[in-house]
């Protein structure tokens, strides 16, 4: 239970609401344990009232008599309620204040999980899957929360309730409190026992019920592979099966919880009887009264829940200690890449590796291998090369995704480690390869990376002109209102593409690094944005990566990657000149280009 220490901190911080929960817990369970004292006066007055009623009975004063008798019963009725309002009120604060505390002490649990996240690094994400980042903070965060709410609210209610109850039945009579108690520990006990089974039962159906949700999510996204290889009724039986076996086992659970009622009602009616008994008994040898008989049942009554009740609250505790463990597993990771303690600073846009190398820690791969270049403020290079030569790695050593191995990256001959973190990536625009857009408007993808005061839709049309994205847009029926996602509009890989580098464009900066971003766009818009592009790219510093070459825009340099080394360097007309890597890529593209024209390759029989 040791995990659970990491919560203390949040009751620490909301002491005030918990000592204010206890007081109420005090005071509804205070109004509860007078109400049996109520009713044991009212029993004991009948009683002995029936005695004198005998005795008036047939005088005149009778009818007088009954009418007295039958007010003060009304009054103790009266009492009753009252009482039990009073409880109820308490109750109702005492949910208010603790439940709420629990609900609060969630909201700051998900929100130090979500922050800590975000600055986890790349790695922390390869290295652990979605779902499990998901569960910790809905799940794992709710099952603490089920430990600082209910769990701890019903264990000071038991403890307060116990103390009240058993102090003021052993006033009453303490040989009496031990035969009526005596049960109420095998009741608890065996509660506990029947919980371990049903809580066992109940988790292999959440796990079948997870394995059945995922398997029809499966199938929806899948639906086009299914049908296409007609695999329907496979999947019908598959899904059968697995939902068959989810059926037995909850019947199953189901026959166990049809005898964890019974047998509490069992024990408690054992409790009861042996309290008449010896209750009677004793109120023969006149120790007692008999409505001492009637409160001790009804003390019995309101310890039988909250007894029923320890073995849910244990269990709640230590599922909510499991949950916390992970999330402190989680929480101590540390972000590898942290901002040095500087002030932000603006950058220039001048860009140097020196001889970096760079070895992804999780599989091992050397992605880049003593690579330098140099690109001055202004200038433009391309980088080319083969899938998985090294491109994107490098664009991601600039903005400091991955810090390199060995040599350095310097940005106006700074290493790029001593720029406070964030305003350096605020001031390069990277469209990374793999483009995401999130379930919102276009517009507020396009305006993401800024605050959105500082923005205005003149700003946001331009953006989408530049990256040439602006007439599809247009073209939707909400314009820049359309939403996209999975409940929006289905936009194809290239709008995105597009879309994606007017969320870089828009940002202004010095240094732009696109990595392979016109992959999914054809050739005729692929030529629309280079136009624009070599407009908006004067002035600034820009890395464009591509498997393409692009005669359309000219670059200061261009390097040719090979597994992870630079192969080639020089202009377009050096390279080509050269008749290299460079040269082989330039050749079989304007093959490419003349058959796509129409111009025969080689010559068909017709
Ligand atoms: N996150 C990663 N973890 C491990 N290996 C990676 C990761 N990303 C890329 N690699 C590997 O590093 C090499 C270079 O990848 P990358 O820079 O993406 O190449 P390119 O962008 O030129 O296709 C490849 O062999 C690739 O498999
Ligand atoms: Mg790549």
């Amino acid at each position: 239970m040791k995990h659970l220490r990491s919560l203390n901190k949040y009751f620490y911080k909301y002491r005030w609401r918990l000592i204010l929960g206890i007081i109420f817990i005090i005071c509804a369970n205070i109004f509860g344990v007078y109400s049996p004292q109520v009713v044991r006066q009212a029993v004991d007055m009948v009683v002995s009232q029936i005695n004198y009623y005998q005795f008036y009975k047939g005088s005149g004063n009778a009818s007088e008599y009954l009418r007295v008798f039958g007010t003060t019963i009304l009054f103790f009725g009266f009492v009753v309620v009252a009482l039990a309002i009073a409880r109820g009120i308490f109750m109702f604060f005492m949910r208010q204040t603790i439940i709420v505390m629990s609900r609060l002490i969630e909201y700051d649990q998900k929100n130090e999980i979500y922050n800590h996240y975000q600055r986890l690094h790349l790695d922390f994400y390869k290295r652990n899957n979605t779902g499990d980042l998901m569960s910790r903070i809905t799940e794992d965060v709710s099952r603490a929360r089920m430990y600082t709410g209910p769990a701890v609210m019903y264990t000071i209610n038991l403890v307060v309730l116990f103390i009240l109850v058993i102090y003021t039945m052993i006033r009453v009579n303490a040989e009496l409190t031990l035969y009526t108690v005596a049960p109420l520990p095998v009741l608890g006990l065996t509660i506990f026992y029947v919980n371990g089974i049903i809580e066992r039962k109940s988790e292999q159906i959440q796990r079948q019920l997870a394995f059945l949700t995922t398997v029809s999510q499966e199938s929806y996204s899948g639906i086009r592979v299914i049908k296409s290889y007609v695999q329907e009724r496979f999947m019908n039986q598959y899904f059968e099966n697995e939902a068959e076996v989810y059926k037995t086992k909850t019947l199953d659970l189901a026959r166990t919880e049809a005898i964890y009622f019974p047998v509490i009602f069992l024990l408690v009616g054992l409790s009861t009887v042996s309290t008449i008994f010896i209750g009677g008994t004793q109120v023969i040898e006149g120790k007692i009264t008999p409505g001492n008989i009637a409160e001790f049942v009804i003390y019995i009554n309101m310890l039988t829940w909250p007894i029923a009740s320890v073995g849910w609250v244990m269990a709640l505790v230590q599922r909510a200690s499991a949950s916390q463990k992970r999330i402190d597993e989680f929480m101590a990771t540390r972000p590898d890449i942290v901002s040095p303690d500087v002030a932000p600073d603006e950058i220039h846009g001048d860009i140097e590796f020196r001889h970096v190398s760079f070895t992804y820690p999780n599989t091992g791969i050397r992605a880049l291998k003593d690579v330098s270049f140099h690109l001055k403020k202004g200038q433009r290079m391309a980088v080319i090369g083969r899938t998985g030569s090294g491109k994107s790695t490098l664009a991601q050593l600039l903005v400091r995704l991955y810090d390199p191995d060995e040599g350095q990256v310097l940005i106006d001959g700074k290493k790029v480690r001593t720029f406070h973190l964030d305003s350096l990536r605020k001031q390069i625009g990277y469209v990374p390869q793999d483009v995401f857009l999130f379930s919102d408007t276009i517009s507020g993808n396009i305006v993401f990376g800024l605050e959105r005061s500082d923005v205005n839709d003149e700003l946001i049309r331009e953006a989408a002109m530049n990256a040439s994205v602006l007439n599809d847009i247009e073209q939707l029926p909400k314009k820049f209102e359309t939403l996209v996602g999975e409940r929006g509009v289905t936009l194809s890989g290239g709008q995105k593409q597009r879309i994606s580098i007017a969320r870089a464009l828009i940002k202004e900066p010095r240094v732009m690094i696109f990595d392979d971003c016109l992959s999914a766009v054809d050739a005729q818009t692929e030529q629309n944005i280079l136009t624009y592009l070599n407009e908006v790219l004067t002035g600034k510093t820009a890395l464009i990566i591509t498997h393409r070459i692009f005669s359309l825009l000219t670059f200061d340099k261009i390097l040719v990657l090979d597994h992870g080394m630079i192969a080639e360097e020089g202009t377009h007309d050096s390279l080509v000149n050269k008749g290299g890597l460079y040269a082989e890529l330039y050749e079989m593209q304007q093959l490419e280009e003349r058959r796509e024209a129409g111009a025969p390759v080689n010559s068909r029989p017709a």
